[in-house]
C-alpha cells in the first residue's frame, strides 16, 4: 500500500469514529415511582385529556414555606390571582397561609374577586386604563366595598388626574396606591419630584382620593439579572434604599399622609425569601412560587417543589420517525438518533411548557407543532403506551392555568377534587 493511501485511509477511519462518538445518546428513561403512580391513577380515575394536575401535598409546603418567612419577618402575605387564578385554589391558600390580601391584574378577574372574597383587601398589580377601572364600578356586585377594601395602582401624575375625574364622576372616594420604580424599569414614579405632583394632588382632593401605600415590584432580584451584575441580595438592597428614598420623602414633604398602616408592597416570587431580611416593606406578593413552573428553577426558589403539571394521555405509538414526503429516507433520523426511534402523538399540545416525564421527551422541529395532536419523539427506553401521560411542566402559571378545565387536586398520588379556574 503506497503512504499516500494509508494516510487516507486511517484519516477517513478517524474522522468516521468521531462522526459516530458524537452521535446522540439514549437520553430515554421510564417514569420514577412518583410519575408511575400519577400515570395509575389518571388512568383509572383521570378525563382522559390534556388536563393540569395539582400536587396538593407539594403545594401545602410551599404554601408553608412562604407563610413561615414572611411570618417570621413580620409581614402579611398577598396572593397574587393571576397566578393561581382559582377561586377554591384562592380560598384554600388564604386559610393555609391565615391571609385576606390579594392582588389582582385584571379587570374581570378584580370584579370576580370582589364578588367571591368580599372581605379581602384587593390591590392591583397593574395600573389599569381609567376606563376599565369604571367598568369595574360598573359590574360590582355584593357587599365588597371599594372605598375601605381595593388599592387603584397608579403610575403618573396623568392617570392620577384621570382616577380622581372617575372618582368624582362616581362620588366616591378612591384608595390610590402608588407604583415606585425600584430598579425592575417597568414604569412607576421614577423621582421625587413626579412624586411630589402626585402627593399634592391626593392631599389636596380628600374628599376624592386616599393615599393608600406603594408598590414596588422587584422581579429583577433573583431572575433575569446575570450575576455578574449583582448577587440577588445586592439587587435588593439597591431595591429597598430607593424604595426607603421614597418612604422617607412621603414622611418629609407630605407627613399628613404617613400612616402606620400604609400598604408597603414589595416582593415577587424570585425575591420573596430575601425580603425575609428588610424591615420596610409591610406585605410581599407572591404566587408562583407556590407552584414553581420551569422558569422559576431559580437559586432563591431552590427549596421549593414543582407542585403543578400538565399531564396528556398519548394518543398513538408509531415506531421511528417517519417525516412526510421523505417517508422510508426518515429512516436515517432514527438510525443517527436513538431518541428518534419512538414516535408519540399525545392529545393536544403545543403549550407553554416543559417536558417531565418519562425523561427523554423531545419535540421534532423538522415535524412541526399541533395544538392538536403534537408529536413528541423518544428512544424505547422511555417505555410509553397509548393511553399513558406525557407529563410536562408548565414555565409560568399565570395563562396556563387558564387552558385546561377544572383543576385536578391529587394528595398522595389520588385524585381528590376538581376546583374550576376563572373563567373571563
Ligand atoms: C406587581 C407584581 N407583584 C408581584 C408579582 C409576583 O407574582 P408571582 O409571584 O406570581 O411571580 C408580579 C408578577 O408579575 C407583579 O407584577
Amino acid at each position: 500500500m503506497k503512504r499516500r493511501t494509508f494516510v487516507l485511509g486511517a484519516t477517513a477511519a478517524v474522522a468516521a469514529a468521531a462522526v459516530w462518538w458524537a452521535r446522540p445518546g439514549d437520553n430515554g428513561a421510564p417514569y420514577d415511582a412518583y410519575f408511575r403512580a400519577l400515570n395509575a391513577e389518571l388512568k383509572k380515575n383521570g378525563p382522559m385529556r390534556p388536563c393540569l394536575v395539582i400536587d396538593m401535598d407539594r403545594l401545602d409546603r410551599n404554601i408553608d414555606r412562604v407563610a413561615t418567612t414572611l411570618r417570621g419577618a413580620g409581614k402579611h402575605y398577598r396572593i397574587v390571582e393571576k397566578s393561581l387564578p382559582s377561586q377554591k385554589l384562592i380560598e384554600y391558600i388564604a386559610a393555609r397561609a391565615g391571609t385576606q390580601r390579594l392582588m389582582s391584574f385584571h379587570q374581570p378577574f378584580l370584579n370576580l374577586d370582589a364578588e367571591l372574597f368580599p372581605g379581602f383587601d384587593l390591590l392591583m398589580g397593574k395600573p389599569l386604563p381609567v376606563r376599565s377601572a369604571q367598568q369595574f364600578y360598573q359590574q360590582l356586585k355584593g357587599g365588597f366595598d371599594p372605598s375601605r377594601q381595593l388599592q387603584w395602582l397608579i403610575d403618573t401624575p396623568q392617570r392620577l388626574h384621570e382616577y380622581l375625574q372617575l372618582a368624582r364622576g362616581l362620588n366616591t372616594r378612591l384608595r390610590a396606591n402608588i407604583e415606585i420604580d425600584v430598579g425592575l424599569h417597568r414604569g412607576g414614579v421614577g423621582d421625587n419630584a413626579v412624586l411630589e405632583q402626585m402627593l399634592q394632588t391626593i392631599a389636596a382632593h380628600p374628599q376624592h382620593l386616599e393615599f393608600a401605600g406603594f408598590m414596588g415590584y422587584d422581579a429583577h432580584v433573583g431572575m433575569g439579572v446575570p450575576s455578574i451584575l449583582g448577587t440577588a441580595p445586592e439587587l435588593l438592597a439597591k431595591a429597598m434604599a430607593r424604595y426607603q428614598g421614597y418612604v422617607d420623602f412621603l414622611r418629609s414633604a407630605h407627613a399628613g399622609l404617613w400612616r402606620e398602616d400604609l400598604t408597603l408592597n414589595a416582593g415577587g416570587s424570585p425575591s420573596y425569601k430575601l425580603h425575609g431580611a428588610e424591615k420596610l416593606s409591610s406585605e410581599i406578593s407572591t404566587g408562583t412560587a407556590l407552584l414553581k413552573p420551569t422558569h422559576y428553577d431559580i437559586d432563591t426558589l431552590a427549596e421549593h417543589e414543582p407542585a403543578a403539571f400538565i399531564a396528556t394521555p398519548v394518543i398513538k405509538k408509531n415506531g421511528p420517525i417517519q417525516i412526510p414526503a421523505l417517508d422510508g429516507k426518515s429512516k436515517l433520523f432514527s438510525w443517527w438518533d436513538p431518541n428518534q426511534r419512538e414516535t408519540y402523538f399525545v392529545y393536544g399540545g403545543w403549550w407553554l411548557a416543559d417536558y417531565e416525564s418519562p425523561k427523554g421527551l423531545q419535540f421534532n422541529e423538522i415535524f412541526g407543532h399541533s395544538a392538536n395532536q403534537e408529536i413528541v419523539n423518544a428512544s424505547p427506553t422511555v417505555g410509553l403506551g397509548v393511553d399513558d401521560h406525557v407529563f410536562l411542566r408548565p414555565q409560568i402559571s399565570e395563562s396556563v392555568l387558564l387552558q385546561f378545565g377544572d383543576l385536578v387536586m391529587m394528595r398522595a398520588g389520588k385524585i381528590v377534587d376538581y376546583w374550576p379556574v376563572f373563567n373571563a
